[in-house]
């Protein structure tokens, strides 16, 4: 006899009185722990070690807002065209691609790092080196490298440092270093990683999935999407970029400096 249908599910479970998340009551969490170590519950159905919260919490700080990039413009558009705020956001997820906030594809090229040392029997800085070389010869771009508007993105130094700090970095950063170092030979210059190549390492090694990567640059990035829209629909008043201005490059670096900001002023916590 077939099964009747139902949600299986390990996520969660609630009835008139409770909810219940990954085993633990969810008053019980609420006010007990942060909102990214709920992130990494929900996702991985255990709490993080406090280390690995704290780096979840910063790559989420880190990679929320990046004022404007290919979603937050697709956010702008689409709430400039009346769409309401869940379906403006959901076009601006929707913008998140294999070029724009990939930490997914960077964390599976470190992983085939490490199966291509196992399996060549090489030390890893050397297999990281060779698929540099090769990606190279295919001219393939490596994901998580490069920034098209910073070069070299800042956001980089600060995650690799406090996973250094936080005694996360493991053998995925340390792949993603060795790859780093490796351009300098192959290209004749060093080609930097990124914001969300250093998440996809970083995360690699708090024992995150690609997909769950992904899933947190989703998460954290909607915050900005959310942002966009509410204040695209407050202040402006539709058909954006249409008419009386000139011609311009949409997410030129010239259009998201302190000229174009009237938030507040750089102050420290
Ligand atoms: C984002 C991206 C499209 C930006 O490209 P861009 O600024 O327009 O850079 P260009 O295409 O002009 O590249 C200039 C040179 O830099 C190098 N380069 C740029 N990104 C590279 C990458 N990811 N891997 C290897 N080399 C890269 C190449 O030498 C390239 O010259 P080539 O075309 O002769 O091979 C590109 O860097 C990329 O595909 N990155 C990977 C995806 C990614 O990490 N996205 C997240 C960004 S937040």
């Amino acid at each position: 006899m077939k099964k009747p249908f139902a949600w299986e599910t390990g996520i969660a479970w609630k009835n008139k009185d409770r909810i219940v998340v990954r085993g633990y009551d969810v008053n019980a969490l609420t006010g007990n722990i942060s909102f990214a170590e709920h992130f990494h519950l929900v996702l991985r159905g255990e709490l993080p070690t406090p280390e690995a919260g704290r780096m979840t919490d910063a790559i989420m700080v880190n990679m929320a807002e990046h004022a404007m990039s290919p979603s937050s413009a697709t956010v702008r558009f689409a709430t400039s065209g009346g769409a309401d705020l869940n379906a403006a956001v959901a076009a601006g997820v929707a913008g998140i691609g294999r070029l724009h906030g990939t930490a997914d594809r960077p964390a599976e090229m470190f992983l085939g790092v490490a199966e291509r040392a196992e399996r060549d029997g090489l030390p890893d800085a050397e297999a990281a080196a060779k698929v540099v070389r090769e990606m190279r010869e295919r001219r393939e771009r490596m994901p998580g490298f490069h920034h098209a508007q910073h070069i070299r993105d800042p956001r980089t130094v600060r995650l690799l440092g406090l996973s250094d700090e936080l005694g996360v970095t493991g053998r995925y950063v340390t792949i993603a270093r060795a790859m780093e170092d490796a351009t300098e030979e192959v290209f004749g210059r060093r080609i930097w990683l990124n914001g969300p190549g250093s998440m996809g390492c970083v995360g690699l090694d708090m024992g995150y999935e690609p997909l769950q990567l992904k899933a947190m640059f989703i998460v954290c990035r909607s915050l900005s999407l959310c942002a966009h829209s509410i204040e695209e629909v407050t202040r402006e008043k539709g058909w954006r970029a249409s008419d009386n201005s000139d011609m311009v490059q949409p997410l030129s670096l010239e259009m998201q400096g302190p000229d174009h900001y009237d938030g507040p002023a750089d102050r420290t916590l």
